[in-house]
């Protein structure tokens, strides 16, 4: 059987950006990258690197400057699913409504989209707060309504924006262990970006390294964790070698950084 297409395909993307004075910004520089369908996918990188510039362009929120981007499934017609890194959920529609938000834009029937979305909130063990608003949850409940949006879209393709990034520790390790289980069952493919460099390599089967100003594709290191995984391999020695390993290649960007300015 011949193998099946690549879900998404970035192929020397760059962009700048044109500053108030007019002044270029290059916030990348040709960023190729394949993403086989059902993997998963993270990135890590100094701040102000273009990680969300890089999420924008492959889904479609941000123009490319050059360069090429094919998502696997062309005209696919729900579009790719995005969780983005802050105020990811409408304040002013119900819970229920956020989670069917997506095949909303799909143009799927009302019945159908809210039957999907109640499957949904039930899996993230929100159904009895569907007909809340998202200012009565707390900031892990919010979230997981940003995550059942993206996977109830069914979209093949997630793109998340630190999805987890504002949320307090314990709950964040709860929150890893479930989107775990989520996409074990779905095997969307995902890529998501996070600045914690264990959840990278917890919830990874590759961990992108970027390097700052422009970013660049510093390092593709493949995570040797069997699945299923749980954020319990934290404890292991292999685990800590591949800590130490990216934290070295982020400490190196920083101080060349520093060293340029
Ligand atoms: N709309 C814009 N106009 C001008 N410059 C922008 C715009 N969006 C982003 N930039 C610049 O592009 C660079 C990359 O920004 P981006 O938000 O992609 O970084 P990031 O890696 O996601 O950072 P963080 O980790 O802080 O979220 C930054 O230098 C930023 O100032
Ligand atoms: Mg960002």
């Amino acid at each position: 059987m011949p193998a099946p297409p690549p879900a998404v395909v970035a192929e020397n993307v760059s962009k700048v950006f044109f500053s108030r004075t007019g002044d270029p910004v290059w916030a990348l520089e040709d960023i190729s990258l394949t993403l086989e369908p059902g993997s998963f996918t993270c990135i890590v990188g100094p701040s102000g690197c273009g990680k969300s510039t890089f999420l924008r362009i492959l889904g479609g929120l941000e123009e490319r400057t050059s360069g090429e981007v094919t998502m696997g499934d062309a005209g696919h017609a729900i579009p790719t699913a995005f969780v983005f890194q802050e105020h990811g959920v409408f304040p002013w529609m119900t819970v229920l409504d956020n989670v069917a938000f997506g095949l909303r834009m799909a143009s799927v029937g009302r019945r159908e989209r809210e039957d999907t979305a109640r499957d949904w909130l039930a899996r993230v063990r929100l159904s009895d707060f569907a007909g809340s608003y998202p200012h009565q949850l707390s900031g892990g409940m919010r979230q997981r309504v940003a995550i059942a949006r993206a996977f109830a879209t069914g979209s093949p393709v997630l793109l998340m924006d630190e999805p987890l990034g504002a949320l307090d520790a314990q709950t964040r390790m709860l929150m890893q262990e479930e989107l775990i289980s989520l996409w074990e069952a779905e095997r969307k493919t995902v890529l998501m970006v996070t600045h914690d460099i264990d959840e990278s390599i917890v919830l990874g089967d590759r961990v992108i390294v970027m390097s700052a100003r422009p970013g660049r594709l510093r390092e593709d290191i493949a995570v040797p964790f069997p699945r299923p995984r749980s954020v319990d391999i934290e404890r292991s020695g292999e685990f800590g070698e591949l800590r130490a390993r990216i934290w070295e290649l982020l400490r190196d960007d920083a101080q060349r950084g520093e060293d340029a300015a």
